[in-house]
């Protein structure tokens, strides 16, 4: 099985490496077998899967039901989990929810936001539970975002991005997930970041990148964002088109400038 000082390891090889977002047990051994290391369950099944215009009304329950679909499926890849909406409002409700998805197979949690997830990192860690930081475009907060908008544009929302990851690694963040930013402040935070940093949309130089399973195959009715390939153009099949993802980010063809803000 793969685990995070793996992972740490392929950051300090340089070896990029590949995440696929999905919710269930076939695409995880699909995933699995096509070389993807770390598996998703994401909140954005909300929208994959529910058909909602955001990740919102995702509650608890979906979210151990499909961590431990994805669990049944991988038997290798190492498992992040969503803590979804609202599910980690103090410490010891962030402390009873995310052990409920490590108790279902997954091996670490993603939380969205910034310097209010310092009071979780030693909470959380303290019982054994290891943390994704998710910032940048942070879904949950799409309200006070005003919409999906890339995030960081400006020089000083940039810092204020720079500063929060840093601090956070230092509060013991496991990891970094930066949704929608520059490539230049993604590349910064990756190179003086001693976690993996994952990026969606924000540029080629972080350690991993992530998609949607959905999205890296055109399954959807939605025009998909800029950061999307289509891996199953050219390719013959599902597990094909997963590979070609893999060795897509493994090779540094994806993403490409188009796939950036
Ligand atoms: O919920 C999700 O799938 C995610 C990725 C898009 C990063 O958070």
């Amino acid at each position: 099985m793969i685990t995070l000082p793996e992972l740490v390891q392929l950051k300090q090889n340089k070896k990029k490496f590949a995440c696929l977002s999905l919710h269930d047990a076939t695409f995880a051994q699909l995933a699995e077998v096509a070389g993807v290391k770390l598996l998703l369950v994401g909140d954005s099944l909300g929208m994959t899967l529910h058909n909602k215009p955001n990740t919102l009304h995702v509650s608890m329950q979906d979210m151990v039901y499909h961590t431990s679909c994805v669990a049944a499926g991988a038997k290798q890849a190492f498992i992040m989990a969503d803590m979804p909406f609202a599910s980690y409002c103090n410490t010891a409700q962030a402390q009873a929810n995310a052990a409920r998805l490590m108790q279902v197979g997954a091996h670490m949690v993603k939380l969205e936001g910034d310097r209010q997830l310092l009071d979780m990192l030693p909470a959380l860690r303290d019982i054994g539970i290891p943390v994704c930081a998710h910032l940048g475009l942070t879904p949950q907060f799409v309200h006070l975002m005003g919409g999906y908008k890339p995030q960081g544009q400006e020089p000083e929302q940039a810092d204020l991005v720079y500063e929060t990851s840093m601090h956070l690694v230092e509060q013991g963040a496991d990891m970094l997930l930066l949704e929608c930013v520059p490539a230049a402040l993604a590349r910064t935070i990756s190179n003086e970041s001693r976690v993996p940093v994952i990026g969606i949309g924000a540029g080629w130089d972080t350690d991993a990148q992530v998609l949607v399973a959905y999205d890296t195959i055109g399954l959807s009715t939605r025009k998909p964002p800029r950061f999307v390939r289509n891996f199953l153009t050219g390719a013959d099949s599902i597990p094909d088109a997963f590979a070609r993802y893999v060795a897509a980010v493994e090779n540094l063809d994806f993403p490409a400038p188009e796939h950036t803000y």
